[in-house]
């Protein structure tokens, strides 16, 4: 809580903030339940998930601005499907059900529902009726995504229909009085042109929930949650160069200043340039105590005749643990340790205790030693990836490093397929650097997912000029992916490939082939090691 400023500030009244009066939404195990919290603070309203198994009294604790029921695989008559305590539905908190989460408050309200036996799934048109609160202001016929077997047939007690399709004849129901409302289709998906509409209509209009998240809002809750939590003591962070770490190292050194170091190891496997970006940024730009702990020669020393891909990351992880508790030890007495856990991260480790299938972080990177006994500071444990970068642009955060493409712990090591020796990452290096330049010019770069090159442990033959060489080929690796969990191969213009391809040859000496990685994940992996 913090009190209103201002005239108001006389009366002492207490302003709960976004995250006090989260909208809650309910996990039945969907596919979709992070995309629905994702859309409500699109929407600028805080959302977080919780357990369908979340009790009466934990949820009243929480005092929700409205519930959001998940879609979910079972059917609400299965053995063990999950349900909700009772209870619940009778605290009078604006409440939307979506598919799964429609049917079974029509089931637990006095409604009904039907194994038809016409499921409907794609895309579906939809006849809403007048004077629906989810459809204001909008086209009485819509196209909505359905994806059910089950069906309501009857909606619960005291709501009316609003909504119907072909096979569907409660596509969406209405209780204003007791505002419970369900939908039968997915609103947070993009095939449901109208759907981020409906759920303003049931956040704004409905739930009266008010459009306050925004990045200024994070930053200054935030600033104010490190300042309490770690006083006047020490903070350490380790930059990775990636986006995460950085966002957390602005949030707490705009929190408690100097008392923050950042530590930055740089173990000479980042891209050309990145190196200097992080300490341009945030010693020169932003005045971050920054520790710069150059150990190129370390890593590779020890990564010499390595060729094991998994013993390279073994190898990589511990120096890296080694160097950065060195420094730390170094630093005196330092209490706390900033990690830049996400809310994906959060809930993937099972934090809301759902049945859904969850999809895990394939890699964690740059683990941090598990026994320094420091207490962690973990700013962006509430947000998603969009909301750090759009949190890291109101940071003033130069676009390059907002919107990096995610990249290993281990870097150029694995990307070099074999031997990791300074000639072959400063190859790897050019043709990588070559790629990046070419791909923003084409204004392509946010597009992929990953681009990259990769040096294989082959040499191959070529002719240049009136000799033959014996050099690198060097492979272009570019995918477009929502996860990483799958990844198509990008469809790169030829165009870019040929101008790629024609500078890399000629800007890199050792190098005379260029190929292009044409196989999706699965059955290949992102990466080539
Ligand atoms: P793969 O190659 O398994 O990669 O399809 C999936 C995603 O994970 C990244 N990746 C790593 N990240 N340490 C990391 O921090 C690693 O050892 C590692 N290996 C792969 C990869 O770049 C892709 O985004």
């Amino acid at each position: 809580m913090r009190p209103i400023t201002g005239a108001a500030e006389l009366l002492q009244f207490p302003v709960p903030e976004p995250e006090e009066r989260p909208v809650l939404v309910v996990d039945f195990g969907g596919q979709y339940s992070q995309l629905i919290a994702r859309r409500v603070r699109e929407a600028r309203v805080y959302s977080e998930i919780v357990s369908h198994r979340s009790t009466v009294a934990e949820i009243r604790r929480r005092n929700p601005v409205a519930l959001i029921l998940s879609g979910g695989p079972a059917s609400v008559y299965s053995d063990g499907a999950p349900k909700l305590d009772a209870g619940i539905f009778e605290l009078g908190i604006p409440t939307l059900g979506i598919c799964y989460g429609a049917q079974l408050l029509a089931l637990e309200l006095g409604g009904r529902v039907d194994k038809t036996g016409a499921g409907e799934y794609g895309k579906v048109d939809v006849h809403t009726a007048d004077g629906a609160a989810l459809f204001a202001s909008q086209p009485v016929e819509q196209t909505a995504w359905m994806s059910h077997r089950d069906t309501v047939v009857e909606p619960p007690a005291g709501a009316r229909i609003v909504a119907t399709s072909e096979h569907t004849p409660v596509a969406a129901f209405e209780d204003g009085a007791r505002k419970r409302y369900g939908v039968q289709f997915h609103p947070e998906v993009v095939h449901t042109p109208q759907g981020q509409e409906i759920l303003k209509n049931f956040l704004y209009e409905v739930a009266g929930a008010a459009p306050v998240w925004t990045p200024a809002a994070v930053i200054e809750e935030q600033v104010e949650r490190i300042r309490a939590q770690v006083g006047n003591e020490r903070v350490l962070c380790a930059l990775s160069g990636g986006v995460d770490s950085a966002v957390a190292a602005l949030l707490v050194h705009k929190a408690v200043g100097d008392q923050l170091t950042c530590v930055f190891v740089d173990h000479g496997l980042l891209r050309k340039g990145e190196a200097a970006q992080v300490v341009e940024t945030f010693d020169g730009l932003y005045h971050v105590p920054l520790v710069h702990v150059q150990a190129q020669e370390r890593f590779v020393g020890r990564l010499a005749g390595v060729t094991d891909p998994e013993q390279k990351r073994k190898i990589i992880g511990e120096e890296f643990i080694r160097v950065f508790e060195e420094k730390a030890r170094s630093l005196g007495d330092v209490k706390w340790l900033v990690q830049g856990t996400l809310y994906s991260d959060v809930i993937e480790s099972g934090g809301t205790d759902g049945v859904a299938e969850t999809i895990k972080s394939h890699h964690n990177v740059g683990g941090l030693p598990a026994d320094m006994k420091m207490k962690l500071v973990e700013p962006l444990r509430l947000l998603f990836k969009d909301e750090v970068r759009r949190v890291g642009e109101e940071l003033g955060m130069s676009e390059r490093m907002v919107w990096r493409q995610p990249f290993p712990g281990p870097g150029l090591a694995i990307r070099i397929i074999g031997d990791v020796t300074e000639e072959r990452l400063e190859t790897l290096r050019e043709a990588d650097s070559i790629l990046q330049e070419e791909v923003r010019r084409a204004g392509l770069y946010r597009e992929l997912w990953q681009s990259f090159c990769v040096l294989p442990a082959i040499r191959s033959v070529g002719v240049q000029g009136d000799s033959r060489t014996y050099g690198y080929p060097i492979a272009i690796r570019a995918v477009t992916s929502e996860d990483a969990m799958t990844a198509d191969w990008a469809r790169l213009p030829y165009d870019l490939i040929e101008l790629v391809s024609s500078r890399i040859i000629n800007e890199i000496p050792a190098v005379n082939r260029v190929v292009l990685d044409v196989t999706s994940k699965p059955p290949a992996t992102i990466e080539w090691e």
